[in-house]
């Protein structure tokens, strides 16, 4: 018993979607792998705030894993999942099985340019962001949502999807939502739980690093040696630090000094088998 009304089929989300928009009620729509923690949560109230009625979807999607990536033990926690959402007071849950969203012979991507292609979570993970642009697109366009909500953890994600958004109409509007952090500063997320002891001890450092960082850049400190200063504090302490750059907070693109802002500083960092996102506004 999961005490929440489960779609299993997209004619199932859909039927209930076409009655909630003719009782004159918006939708918004929570896209999630589950593992669900505050962070989500925080974004089905958000929901609320925009929409009578809130749907979460939970689907591990394969074609934005890598073959060597984390798509096999992504934590799978479905029951948990629906208590949490529960008590939150969403009104359903769409978790459609793989072959309902790639029936055989599934063979289209969306192709994409301008901030998913800006050498970030893209240099590392090629062809990530076609794998969540197309199950976005799908989740999007088979809900017929009013909203749909996106946390600014995944900064570049929140980006590329805003865009995909807007310029293939898809009729829905996409509501960002500040990160969630634990008490010292880390960023909720599901793979927060692969953290050792250890390494869950360490990962803070790298809110704080950014902070101070951020701190710099607004006392006009030089950029390019404050942000290497920072990126060499990381390496220090132990990661394994994939970038952390100030980039445009709309664009993406890189920028020189603060008059070439707004700014973002992104990063993405490996401690032991855990890779971790984080970014702040300066
Ligand atoms: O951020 C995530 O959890 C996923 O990338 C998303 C948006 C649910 C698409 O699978």
């Amino acid at each position: 018993m999961t005490g929440i009304t489960i779609f299993e089929t997209v004619a199932a989300m859909r039927e209930a979607v076409a009655g909630w928009h003719a009782a004159g009620e918006k939708v918004a729509l929570v896209p999630t792998m589950g593992a669900l923690h505050e962070g989500h949560i925080a974004l089905v109230t958000e929901g609320q705030r925009h929409a009578k009625r809130v749907i979460v979807t939970i689907f591990v999607n394969p074609t934005q894993f890598a073959p060597h990536e984390d798509f096999k033990k992504y934590p799978r926690t479905f029951d948990d999942d629906c208590a949490k959402l529960v008590a939150a007071g969403a009104d359903a849950v769409f978790f459609p099985a793989v072959e309902e969203m790639y029936p055989a012979g599934f063979a289209t991507r969306v192709l994409l340019l301008g901030p998913a292609a800006v050498g970030l979570e893209d240099r590392f993970r090629p062809t990530h962001f076609e794998g969540v642009a197309t199950i976005c697109c799908k989740l999007f366009t088979q809900s017929r949502a009013d909203h749909a909500i996106f946390g600014e953890k995944d900064y570049q994600q929140l980006k590329v999807v805003t865009r995909m958004a807007a310029d293939l109409d898809l009729g829905i509007d996409v509501i960002p939502l500040p990160t969630i952090r634990e008490a010292d500063g880390l960023a909720m997320s599901s793979r927060n739980r692969y953290l050792s002891e250890e390494h869950r001890a360490l990962a803070p450092l790298l809110h704080q690093v950014m902070q101070d960082l951020a701190a710099r850049l607004r006392n006009r400190d030089d950029l390019l040696k404050a942000v290497t200063e920072a990126q060499n504090a990381i390496i220090t302490a132990g990661f394994e630090l994939d970038y952390l750059e100030a980039r445009h907070a709309e664009t993406l693109a890189p920028v020189a000094s603060l008059a070439d802002g707004p700014i973002r500083l992104i990063l993405a960092a490996r401690i032991g088998s855990t890779r971790l996102l984080d970014n702040i506004p300066v």
